[in-house]
């Protein structure tokens, strides 16, 4: 009966090891499945935007110094001063689309955009001119 016990113990002990091998292996692979340099998760919002602009329709209408069809994105961040109101108010310009600000042509609506990603983006585009982010 003792044996029985001891063995019960081992294998017990042996597959809670096994299984905590495996959850270390699951993180691994998650670590290992990004595949470009855009999805990797970037503590910082602005990063986070730039990856967003590149990843979204934004630069066939901008270029970041020069205009093209929209305004160049650093005409934008010296406009505007980086604050929190500012950023709301250009994520809901590229959600809902623009017109009248700089011209007569149209920015397109972006409604499969999230207002958070919109807000990155947004940061992004405001931090051009070297602007600190605020608070
Ligand atoms: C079809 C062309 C087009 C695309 C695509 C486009 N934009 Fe624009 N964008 C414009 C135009 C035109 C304006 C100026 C609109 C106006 O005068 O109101 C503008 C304005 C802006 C502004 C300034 C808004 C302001 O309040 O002054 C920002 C910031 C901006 N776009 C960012 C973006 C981002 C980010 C994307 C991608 C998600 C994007 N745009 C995609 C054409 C475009």
């Amino acid at each position: 009966m003792r044996r029985i016990m001891m063995l019960i113990t081992v294998a017990t002990v042996v597959f809670a090891c096994g299984s905590k091998n495996e959850s270390t292996n699951t993180e691994d692979y998650g670590e290992a499945e990004v595949p470009t340099e855009a999805t990797v998760v970037d503590e910082n919002l602005i990063g986070q935007g730039a990856a967003l602009v590149k990843q979204n329709d934004c630069n066939t209408c901008h270029h970041v110094t020069s205009q093209i069809v929209g305004p160049a994105h650093t005409d934008v961040a010296k406009k505007y001063e980086f604050t929190n109101e500012n950023i709301k108010m250009i994520a809901e310009r590229i959600i809902k689309g623009s017109t009248g600000v700089w011209g007569p042509v149209m920015m397109t609506p972006h409604p499969n955009l999230s207002q958070a990603d919109a807000e990155k983006m947004a940061r992004y585009v405001l931090s051009l001119d070297g602007e600190k982010e605020p608070e």
